[in-house]
């Protein structure tokens, strides 16, 4: 029976995929006529409004521009000079302009409303950094899927998200933004978040195109410091910065964002070599390019041209479809085509390129879609948004210590003392980029764990001291960090000496990262440590909780907390997942998604490092590669996050030792929860090809990692596949394959907690 099905099923499955790809096709081919058809209507100036892309100058994101006069959109768009704006949002207000465009200017084209949802719309997700250690894919395509679900209920169309920008230095502000330090976390929540934002269905009403940015190397800014330029190696840019954007054009990214910093010395914004050499010709990027705020303009005080004129036919020919807010084209296209520094070809393949997302988002067909304002009502902010928010913010939270089990607490019968500057902070968890979030929206710690324990606990509070003196903080807020008021310490003493354990709240505030937020010194700010040290003197057991946007070096104050909570800044519902966590009704189940330094100066810091000609050694008398005042190694490491319970690893199985280019090695280890509470690891694989062909290896590289749940004493078989593309990399012949040859496979709970090793070949 199961011979006949078999085919049978193939050939239903086989035909309805082949009926998708053609009927995919046929859609491709029947937006590409109409753009054509439209093209040839299109006079120039209607050609360059497409191109052309303004903020709101009542909500800006981004600095100087012109965008600050005041001016008549409404006219602009009725003459036809807007293809695109940013900024400007909400059901009624993206119809009224949209209706403009449609119904008052000659060809009646679209506009398409751009704007950051990043995490969250207004039901706030964790920050990107923190749900990328969750290690959970459904749980980062889900938040992204209800961000487009209310943005697109808004009226937008368009997010500029996601970030996919590795960073290995926490000075960066903007570190929060991405998935951290890994290549291949990096991709996974590329195309998760992709994936959530867009769909299956660019045209449906409650998706929204996505914008992988900043290509490229923004994060890896000279000594992390935001706008700063790059000196990054090609084989750098390959291997490191480069597979989370091919992975999100691979998940089928609508658009590309152009970064901001020179790679190499040339801005990121005029490079045809990544724009149009790499994106466009090696990937087959069909989407569009916008560029980041003013980011053509930016080109000036770059230097690498003279004029305007010059940086709008260097954004041109190297790749840049869409000016945001630089309002160079507007200004400039008509003199370069007299010139003949560009041609009417290019202009016309760029607005091609932003005409076809219009299409196929459906704007053509159905330009009010998006704009609903009942629906706008029903889905902002909506009960199940917000359970999902409290779910997916409690898988993010990493926890770095317990000593003497210290966690889960107690609901019943104790005193906690919730101490800290963030502890009564329903402001600063929904954390920077917080789309329309109301100010003081998100359930504080202090809330959380009073509703967690209602009447059979008694809490108690003091603030400690003032993280900040500033009484309100945005965007941006110069802030004013408090070192000299410990009026507060008193009574937060005091009140610790009454608990029978303190929870305390210190980190940063949701405006000390995220963009132009960079910090040199990225340890607990003001008097926070010192705050805790005197708290600790008290004797009584503290569990920490901190709040952050980045990875903190905690080395001077961990030893005073018996446990470590990291809650990053995780939205809206914070208070209430933290208190899951806190009161063990969720098993803390995070990894680090970047190491936690030992101290500033290791930055940057990650674990895929290569070897050293003189391996770090421990004896001080070696001329091995080291720091003579530090160890190498973080204070945490990436992948790491302790359970209430533990986990078994054992039982390692290779289907075959060797595999060839068309070949996969299956593996599976099994994994045993042996601790006494139900729980979910992150099971890791990492591999290191131990001899290159001319060229050094990394010394582990994450390849795959699965999030299992276990019940106590259940044990699961959990499975991997490495293929031939997972061995590639950048060779000397300047080709991507793998190079034959033996390589270590390492399965761990975290890049410095391997339990178990095996070795295969591959074969060319
Ligand atoms: C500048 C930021 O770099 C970019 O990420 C953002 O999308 C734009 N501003 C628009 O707000």
């Amino acid at each position: 029976m199961k011979r006949i099905l078999l085919p049978i099923f193939l050939l239903l499955f086989g035909f309805s995929f082949l009926q998708k790809a053609n009927s995919q096709i046929a859609s491709q081919d029947a937006i590409d006529a109409k753009v054509h058809a439209l093209l040839k209507k299109m006079t120039l100036d209607e050609k360059v409004a497409q191109l052309n892309q303004l903020s709101n100058p009542y909500y800006q994101t981004g600095a100087g521009a012109n965008s600050r006069e005041a001016q008549s959109f409404d006219q602009m768009i009725e003459q036809g000079q807007i293809g695109s704006f940013l900024n400007v949002l909400g059901a009624d207000e993206t119809r009224r302009l949209q209706t403009i465009a449609v119904e008052k200017s000659r060809l009646g084209i679209p506009l398409i409303f751009g704007y950051d949802v990043i995490h969250g719309f207004k039901t706030m997700f964790p920050i990107p950094l923190a749900e990328a250690a969750s290690f959970d894919r459904a749980a980062m395509e889900k938040s992204a899927r209800i961000a487009a679900i209310e943005a697109s209920a808004n009226g937008l169309h368009w997010t500029f998200a996601p970030m996919v920008d590795i960073s290995r230095d926490a000075r960066w502000g903007r570190i929060m933004e991405g998935a951290g330090e890994d290549v291949y976390l990096n991709e996974q929540a590329a195309i998760a978040r992709v994936k959530g934002f867009q769909g299956n269905d660019l045209a449906a009403p409650n998706t929204i195109a996505a914008c992988a940015k900043h290509f490229a190397a923004y994060g890896a800014s000279v000594a992390g410091r935001d706008y700063a330029a790059v000196d990054i190696s090609e084989r750098s840019l390959r291997e490191v910065i480069f597979p989370p954007f091919k992975a999100a054009l691979d998940a089928g990214v609508a658009t590309f964002m152009s970064s901001f910093n020179t790679i190499n010395g040339v801005p990121a914004s005029g490079n045809k070599w990544l724009l149009t050499d790499i994106l466009r010709k090696e990937w087959g990027f069909k989407g569009f390019v916008v560029s980041d705020w003013n980011s053509l303009g930016e080109m000036l005080p770059h230097g690498n041209v003279e004029t305007a004129y010059d940086v709008a036919e260097t954004g041109i020919n190297a790749g840049v479809d869409m000016d945001m807010e630089g309002r160079i084209y507007i200004n400039e296209i008509k003199k370069l085509l007299d010139d003949k520094k560009i041609s009417i070809q290019q202009i016309d393949e760029m607005v091609s390129r932003i005409l076809r997302v219009k299409y196929q988002l459906g704007l053509f067909d159905h330009p009010y879609q998006y704009c609903d304002k009942k629906k706008q009502d029903e889905l902002t902010l909506h009960p199940d948004h917000l359970k999902a928010s409290r779910e997916i913010a409690r898988k993010s939270l990493v926890l770095l210590k317990n000593d003497n089990k210290v966690l889960p607490l107690p609901k019943k019968g104790s005193t906690i003392a919730v101490i800290g500057p963030l502890a009564d902070d329903n402001d600063s968890p929904l954390g920077n980029w917080r789309g329309i979030a109301e100010s003081n929206s998100a359930v504080s710690l202090l809330d959380g764990i009073r509703q967690a324990v209602g009447n059979d606990s008694k809490v108690l509070y003091a603030e400690g001291c003032r993280l900040v003196n500033n009484s309100k903080q945005h965007f941006f807020s110069q802030l004013e960090v408090n070192n000299t008021d410990r009026s507060g310490f008193a009574e937060a003493i005091a009140i610790a000496h009454q608990a029978d354990v303190v929870v305390m709240a210190l980190g940063e505030t949701a405006f000390m990262s995220g963009e132009c937020r960079s910090y040199a010194d990225i340890s607990l700010k003001g008097l926070q440590a010192e705050l805790l040290a005197e708290i600790h003197k008290t004797g009584k057991p503290i569990v920490l909780t901190l709040f952050n946007g980045r990875p903190m070096v905690l080395t001077d104050v961990v030893d005073q907390a018996d446990a470590l909570l990291v809650c990053w800044l995780p939205g809206s519902e914070a208070g209430h997942a933290i208190a899951d966590v806190l009161f063990g009704d969720y098993n803390p189940s995070g990894k680090l998604p970047a190491s936690f330094p030992y101290h500033v100066g290791q930055v940057p810091i990650y674990y895929e490092q290569l070897n050293s000609g003189r391996p770090y050694d421990p004896n001080p008398e070696g001329f091995s590669t080291k720091y003579r005042d530090i160890p190498n190694a973080p204070l945490f490491a990436f992948g790491k996050g302790l359970s209430y319970t533990e986990f078994r690893y054992d039982n390692l199985q290779l289907n075959k030792k060797e595999i060839t280019k068309n070949e996969s090695l299956d593996i599976s280890v099994t994994i045993t929860n042996t601790g006494n509470y139900d729980g979910e690891e992150v099971v890791q694989l990492y591999i290191r090809d131990i001899a290159g062909k001319g060229i050094s290896r990394p010394m582990m590289q994450l390849k795959g990692f699965e999030k299992v749940f276990l019940a106590k004493g259940e044990s699961k078989k959990v499975n991997f596949k490495i293929t031939a593309n997972d061995l590639a990399f950048w060779r000397l012949d300047e080709t991507w394959a793998p190079e034959a040859g033996e390589f270590l496979l390492m399965i761990g709970s975290a890049s410095d907690d391997i339990r178990l090793k095996d070795q295969f070949s591959y074969k060319e």
